[in-house]
């Protein structure tokens, strides 16, 4: 049976909206408020949520602790390390609610949504006042109001199987790129991910309200779109309308303007003919699949219920370059999931000297309490598969380092999208999204130019203004 999430009405919003208005009338002028941000991009945009929120409230952004009278650490959950550097962080907080016991302390995002998490939150981290779920950032304000007026902490982990929400404000930190969700949560259940339990059932905002919001950027002068869902290529489904993805990119497409579209991330499972026809008809859409493998061993992969083998995925990717032959094509890859064998991961090597990606995220697998993986016998110890990502690594760094030797003497269009402070130098991307550097005048930040690639590294392309 499929289950329907639960749409958040106008009238809800507009309801927090006016708990805003409310707010920002009580605390007058000269308030604070800072927001710090782990993990990924739709962490990113949540962010970007609860600062318009927090705006709307009358609160000025600072990245002082100090001086800020809410604190929001907008946390990730996907690996151990994350959450480690977040309770640092909530550790070193106890001293700025010491000075200033009126401060609003708020965890929020995947870590918050976890039981466990909540649980020590209440035991040993009095300084947090509020905890909240991803699915429960809507009523942020509501939330923060109860803190304020019952002087008491509120917690607020999400039950329910995921809403939707249209007419949040937005903050948005960039000039130039904006981050577009168009769908959230996942139903995919990768043995080893904690994200379909923190972020809960896969569902998809209307094309409607996405093409609007796509319309409002370009017309606010944003340059590069990146749409964002947990697994973009099941967008739709659910949807009354028929729609898929590569419908979808279409119709953005169409929006008139000078602007470029990127989107992740893509489940090989479910791309399709139809998805690299339309990147390749699609003039804006950028020449980029983000396609992530996790491992090379079909074994492995069914133990993560990836639902792909390598046959399938090698297949994607030949098809992919059918479709756009100088596609650049990046993947993630989980190191020492339990019981990867040397054999598998000599696979996962094989894999992508044969593929030759252009560029990697590479992970030590993580246990995640409540995911099925976590009670998986897992016999190799840290150092071992320390050593086997440091040859994965490796490799890719010299993959990578041939990739971008290839681009020298080559012209590119690049969005110039800001600056690298310590090279002191601009920054840009090349339609494939690989890192290139410059000199020039801040002035052509948000502009498209052409460069010619004279120089590069393993990590990044260094280029020259024509
Ligand atoms: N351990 C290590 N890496 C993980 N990822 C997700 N869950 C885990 C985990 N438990 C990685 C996957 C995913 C990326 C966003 O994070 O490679 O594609
Ligand atoms: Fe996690 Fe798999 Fe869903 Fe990605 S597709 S969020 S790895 S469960």
């Amino acid at each position: 049976m499929e289950i329907k999430p639960k749409e958040i009405t106008k009238e809800q919003v507009d309801a927090q909206l006016s708990i805003c208005e409310d707010i920002k009338k009580e605390i007058g002028t000269g308030r604070y408020a800072m927001v710090d941000t782990f993990g990924c991009q739709q962490n990113e945009e949540d962010s970007e949520k609860i600062r318009g929120y927090l705006s709307a409230m009358g609160y000025e952004m600072t990245d002082k602790e100090a001086l800020a009278d809410i604190i929001v650490l907008n946390t990730c959950a996907v690996r151990e390390h994350a959450e480690m550097r977040v309770f640092g962080n909530l550790g070193a907080l106890s001293h700025v609610k010491k000075d200033d016991p009126e401060k609003i302390i708020t965890l929020c995002g995947c870590m918050a949504q976890q039981e466990s998490v909540a649980e020590k939150i209440r035991r040993s981290f009095p300084q947090v006042s509020l905890l909240f779920g991803p699915d429960e950032l809507w009523r942020f304000p509501e939330l923060i109001q109860s803190v304020r007026e019952s002087k008491k902490r509120v917690f607020a982990l999400g039950k329910g199987d995921g809403c939707v929400v249209e007419g949040l404000p937005h903050l948005r930190s960039d000039k130039v790129k904006a981050w577009l969700s168009i769908m959230n949560g996942c139903n995919n259940f990768c043995t080893y991910c904690i994200v379909p339990y923190t972020r809960f059932r896969e569902r998809s905002r209307r094309p409607s309200e996405i093409i609007a919001e796509a319309r409002e950027l370009v017309f606010a002068g944003y340059k590069e779109i990146t749409l964002l869902g947990q697994n973009v290529n099941s967008y739709g489904r659910g949807l009354s309308e028929e729609t898929d993805f590569a419908k979808l990119l279409r119709e953005i497409n169409a929006i008139e303007g000078d602007f470029i579209i990127r989107f992740m991330t893509s489940h090989p499972k479910d791309a399709t003919e139809e998805l690299f026809s339309a990147m390749a008809d699609c003039e804006k859409c950028e020449n980029h699949l983000h396609l992530p493998l996790q491992s090379g061993s079909d074994r492995v992969l069914s133990a993560m219920n990836r639902r792909y083998d390598m046959e399938k995925y090698n297949n994607q990717v030949k098809k992919i370059r059918e479709y756009l032959p100088d596609v650049v094509l990046t993947t993630d890859i989980i190191v020492g999931f339990p019981d990867e064998t040397e054999e598998d991961f000599e696979e996962t090597l094989r894999a992508v000297e044969e593929i030759r990606f252009d560029a990697m995220f590479t992970f030590i697998y993580s246990k995640r309490k409540g995911t099925p993986a976590y009670d998986m016998p897992d016999p190799f110890t840290r150092e071992e598969k320390q050593l086997r990502f440091d040859r994965l690594l490796e490799t890719q760094n010299r993959i990578s380092e041939e990739k971008h030797k290839e681009y020298i003497g080559r012209f590119e269009r690049i969005l110039i999208d800001g600056t690298d402070k310590k090279d002191a130098c601009l920054t840009g991307r090349t339609s494939g999204g690989r890192l290139v550097r410059l000199s020039g005048d801040e002035a052509l930040i948000g502009s498209f130019q052409n460069v010619k690639i004279t120089d590069c590294n393993t990590w990044a392309l260094r280029g020259e203004l024509i």
